[in-house]
């Protein structure tokens, strides 16, 4: 089976071509980052009309890099939500629109749950499995039992931990985006200098919180003036790093300490979507899993952060379960993981 997968819900357009037998045949990515930089932060707008006219060049090159006509495709998946809705839209007209012309069948894929299915397309990993999702708009420990088969054990109460690092970012006057700007000014910080709150601390549950954390980093930032030097960032983004990947990892090993209880056997925890690209927070959930028998699973930077060979591999999934859309499915701007339909 070989499937083109076309995503484009937030600020990178992307197509990729993807075979059952887990062979990335193209994978195109193009990011509209210098386009929204000047604001700070996504424009949906901007990134609506960027998607339109940039979508066709991407779908014709991922098709002349994998070496195929639109003939030889088996499908065609493209990210049906959650995400900024006139991106999706741009998405899935043209999908539509080349599944209509093609004959061949569609899959709406979930955005999350291409994140979520991405280990097994990188490292063949059989259900069920912990996932702990960390994007810009979610964060959720996440039990996936099988295609379809998602079981939330926690998500946010408030801000999602990519959010937590693009605002903190923010507030130090780092570049856009935010995660990765801080993830590098932390490596020359002190993670010791500022004693920031641990947030749900002690709190049963697997839910995660990161406003009060955010809180707290704006009364440093002021208590220090503004703007802080480049140490004084530095130091503030190691503290912060520190404070937000150990509370994470504290609420991963309580969910995995309830998978392990209710899968015994099963052994993987696997982290996926943009912030599972943050090598402090591998290293502390490779601890948590290494300590409870668990291996950390991690798909490669480019296949965490958006793509389309993620939303191709999904529809792959779906597709040989013979879970095919009709054409007149709706995108929708949200779409909760446990709003997926599959094979129960
Ligand atoms: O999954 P993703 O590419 O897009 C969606 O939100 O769906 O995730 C993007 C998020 C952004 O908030 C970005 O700042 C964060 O992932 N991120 C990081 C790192 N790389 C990306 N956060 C922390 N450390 C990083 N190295
Ligand atoms: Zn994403």
């Amino acid at each position: 089976m070989i499937v083109l997968g076309i995503e484009t819900s937030c600020d990178e357009t992307a197509a990729a071509v993807v075979t059952d037998t887990r062979d990335i045949r193209a994978s195109k990515v193009l990011s509209q980052l210098a386009e929204h930089a000047p604001y700070g932060g996504v424009v949906p707008e901007i990134a609506a009309r960027s998607h339109l006219d940039h979508i066709d060049t991407l779908v014709r090159d991922a098709m002349t890099e994998a070496g195929i006509g639109f003939d030889a495709l088996d499908g065609i998946a493209v990210t049906g939500g959650p995400g900024l809705i006139g991106g999706v839209i741009v998405g899935v007209m043209t999908a539509k629109t080349l599944a209509q012309v093609t004959g061949k069948p569609l899959s709406n894929v979930n955005h999350l749950e291409a994140h979520a299915l991405t280990c097994r397309l990188t490292h063949d990993i059989a259900f069920p499995y912990l996932l702990l999702l960390v994007t810009g708009g979610h964060s959720q420990l996440v039990a996936v039992e099988g295609v379809g088969r998602y079981r939330v054990m926690g998500t946010t109460i408030d801000d999602a931990m990519g959010e937590a690092f693009d605002k903190t970012a923010k507030l130090l006057g780092l570049p856009y985006p935010g995660g990765p700007a801080l993830e590098r000014a932390a490596a020359t910080g002190d993670p010791a200098r500022h004693a920031l709150p641990r947030p749900m601390l002690g709190k049963p549950g697997c839910d995660f919180s990161f406003s009060g954390l955010k809180t707290a980093v704006a009364q440093v930032v002021d208590r220090l003036g503004h703007p802080s030097n480049e140490k004084e960032a530095a130091d503030i983004a190691a503290s912060f790093q520190a404070a937000i990947t150990e509370s994470v990892a504290r609420r991963t090993r309580t969910a995995l300490q309830t998978f392990a209880a209710a899968h015994p056997g099963v052994r993987h925890l696997v982290v996926a979507g943009g912030v599972a690209a943050n090598r402090t927070l591998r290293a502390a959930l490779a601890e948590v899993a290494g300590a409870q028998g668990f291996t950390l699973v991690a798909p490669p930077a480019a296949l965490c952060s958006d793509n389309a060979a993620m939303v191709a591999w999904a529809g792959i999934e779906r597709l040989r379960l013979g879970l095919a859309d009709p054409l007149d499915f709706r995108p929708r701007p949200r779409w909760p993981l446990g709003e997926v339909a599959g094979v129960q």
